[in-house]
């Protein structure tokens, strides 16, 4: 039997073609000599029609076990469909449960669940609509950001999860510790009995960009991805405490030449994306969010805007909008800040350059004016950053001048300092937060959704 996908079945199959089906009932509709089924797999965001004619060998049994959620394998030959929005619906020969779901106790009944519910049986919301358009557009934003590096000769690189050092100096890192249950007394388990891994303390990585850089001075163009750690409290719709993060980083690079990459980088996954999952995003243009589909067009065929720090805090103090915090040059952009200037002074995605230099990393480059550095952040509508990055400092006497006004030890990355010391060249990159763009993209209100197993402050289940 030709064992198929349903959305090879919906996309090509043709009538009186024989398939096998498997997968999970959605819903069921049992008329006077006939029933329709529908399937779904999870490769699209359709159903497959099925239909059960009264004359099969025991159809009033299974029928009867026939629920939403049950698991079936279905062999049959296709057929036109007569219905709405499908060309072929399958004429079963022979229908297998595989496994019953309760309706009793089985939560997803056919209705609408809230989110906020639907994150309370995260084991199971993979099988509603919304989720799984959302892990197949963040399946294809996965592949896209491969693509298009692979595409342009970087190295995807690894860089560990287990670190010593602290990227960004926020403070904001989760400790690894060794603990011996074998030595410690069960009563006192809970209590700090933590040592120092190999000897050191040690880190849930925030970012691989140091590593990044290691090697991108040995192979020019390289990227991470991989997941990313940090223990901020902030219970925000646009916050995880692990999320997963993209981080190409490039020798021979100045910030222009960052801007570009970053540009042409989100330009490619929204055309990828379209591309490849129309009806995800269409569902999403529908049900979610009726701007998706004309912000991704925007984003395709217009070019992002580009100012200073200095100067987005000027529109900032011209602006007639009030804000919760006040700005003035010199503090950091809030989310407000951030909104005001993406969605509604320039409506697109708005890259702002140049930040103070106290309010940024110490790795940043200085600029010539001694206050600023070569930083750039890109903000989106409704989200806020999505993409920071920066052109590094490449002079190590400067380098190590901002290591000391920072308190970053030099002891604790000579080997950084070596960088420097040997080959030095100019190199930037950039880090794009992975679930930030699939929220973008999606338009769904909150980040919890937008990945399978969200961990915040509030949620751990798994
Ligand atoms: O701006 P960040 O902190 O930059 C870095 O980590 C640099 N080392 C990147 C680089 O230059 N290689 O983080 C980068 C992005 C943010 O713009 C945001 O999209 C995302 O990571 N991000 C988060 N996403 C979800 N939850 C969080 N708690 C996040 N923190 C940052
Ligand atoms: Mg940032």
């Amino acid at each position: 039997m030709n064992k198929r996908r349903i959305i090879e079945v919906l996309r090509h199959g043709q009538a009186d073609d024989q398939v096998m089906v498997q997968g999970w009932l959605r819903t069921k509709r049992t008329l006077k000599d006939f029933s329709f089924v529908e399937v779904n797999d999870g490769s699209s965001l359709a159903n497959l029609q099925v239909v059960l004619d009264g004359n099969l060998t025991d159809y009033d049994r299974l029928l009867s076990q026939l629920q939403t959620g049950a698991a079936v394998v279905v062999e049959g030959k296709l057929a036109p469909s007569p219905g709405k929005g499908q060309r072929v619906e399958l004429k079963v020969a022979k229908l297998e449960l595989l496994g019953g779901a309760d309706p009793s106790s089985y939560p997803l009944q056919k209705k609408r669940h809230s989110f906020e519910f639907l994150r309370t049986i995260g084991h199971l919301r993979p099988r509603t609509n919304t989720i799984g358009a959302v892990m197949r557009v963040r399946n294809a934003c996965a592949t896209a950001i491969h693509q298009f590096f692979q595409e342009r000769g970087f190295l995807w690189v690894h860089t560990p999860i287990i670190t010593a050092s602290d990227c960004e100096g926020a403070g904001d890192l989760f400790n690894v510790t060794t603990l011996d249950l074998q030595k410690v007394p069960k009563s006192d388990h809970g209590i700090d009995y933590s040592e120092d891994f190999f000897g050191k303390q040690a880190y849930l990585t925030v970012s691989g960009q140091l590593e990044a850089e290691v090697m991108a001075l040995a192979f020019q163009n390289v990227y991470t991805f991989g997941p990313t750690f940090r223990a901020e409290n902030s219970n925000t719709s646009r916050h995880l405490a692990e999320f997963w993060m993209v981080e190409p980083e490039m020798a021979f690079c100045d910030l222009e030449g960052d801007r570009q990459w970053a540009e042409e980088f989100l330009k490619y996954i929204f055309k990828f994306v379209l591309e490849k999952c129309p009806e995800d995003m269409e569902f999403f243009d529908q049900r979610i969010d009726n701007t998706v589909l004309a912000t991704a067009d925007n984003i395709i065929n217009n070019e992002f805007a580009w100012l200073t720090y200095t100067e987005a805090i000027q529109l900032l103090e011209k602006a007639e909008q009030k804000f919760e915090y006040p700005v003035a040059w010199g503090v950091d952009l809030q989310s407000e800040h951030e909104r005001y200037l993406a969605e509604i002074v320039f409506k697109r995605p708005t890259i702002v350059t140049d930040y103070p230099k106290d309010i940024k990393a110490f790795y940043m480059r200085l600029n010539e004016d001694g206050k600023t550095v070569a930083a750039m952040d890109i903000l989106a509508p409704k989200i806020g950053e999505i993409i920071g990055g920066s052109q590094r400092e490449e002079r190590l006497d400067v380098l190590t001048q901002r290591m000391q006004e920072q308190g970053v030890p030099e002891s604790d990355l000579w080997w950084y300092l070596d960088l420097r010391r040997y080959g030095s060249v100019p190199h930037a990159g950039f880090g794009l937060g992975f679930e930030r763009i699939v929220q973008f993209m999606t338009g769904m209100a909150n980040i919890r959704d937008v990945i399978p197993f969200p961990r915040t402050p509030m949620n751990a289940e798994f």
